[in-house]
């Protein structure tokens, strides 16, 4: 059990949305399909402890650059204080910022978005903007990927991007749907 996950769920439990963190399983159904390698910019939406972080950092490639967006501040000051890495840039933001984020490192778009929010926990106004905000800082044939823990996110993700394939696992607490959509 990592205490400092269970901390911040009890603190906010609709901002963090779960207990624990992910299983490897769930991080390896969310990386498995897209091109980490050759990418030049991803963008990680609420890292948490770094369960994704670590395995992208694994497989993306020597040029790739990382911006790493996690909103809570106990969440962020974990990441910085574990990862240091000259390709990576931890932002304590929120992921509607991403767009000031992507310019200030010289990108004009994301070619991969990663995404862990509790989509389903925030106001449809809110998550409405993110996803609106995550499409127009994705290149057109780049990739998002989003888990989530019921299919009631893919009325949503159907209205804005073309393309919404579904995969799904049981090993992970609890068991998950990832998305993976693409604007052509
Ligand atoms: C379900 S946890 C996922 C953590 C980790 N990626 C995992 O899979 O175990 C959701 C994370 O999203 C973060 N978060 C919530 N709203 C956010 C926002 N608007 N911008 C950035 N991060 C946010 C939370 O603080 C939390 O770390």
């Amino acid at each position: 059990m990592s205490k400092i996950f269970f901390k911040q769920f009890l603190n906010d439990k609709k901002m963090v949305g779960s207990i624990v963190p992910s299983s490897k399983f769930l991080c390896a159904k969310m990386l498995n399909n897209i091109p980490l390698k050759s990418a030049k910019l991803i963008i990680e939406l609420g890292p948490g402890t770094g369960c994704f972080t670590k395995k992208i950092i694994e497989k993306m490639g020597s040029n790739t650059q990382l911006i790493v967006v996690e909103l809570n501040s106990d969440f962020h000051q974990h990441l910085k204080d574990k990862i240091i890495h000259s390709n990576v840039h931890i932002k304590q933001d929120s992921a509607n910022n991403i767009g000031i984020l992507t310019k200030q490192l010289g990108f004009e778009k994301a070619d991969i978005i990663i995404s862990s929010l509790p989509l389903a926990n925030f106001p449809p106004e809110l998550r409405n903007s993110i996803l609106k905000t995550v499409s127009e800082n994705l290149t057109d044939n780049g990739s998002f990927v989003q888990f989530q823990y019921s299919l009631n996110a893919y009325k949503n993700l159907k209205e804005i991007f073309h393309s919404v394939k579904l995969q799904f696992t049981a090993l992970n607490f609890p068991p998950a749907f990832v998305y993976t959509c693409k604007k052509s």
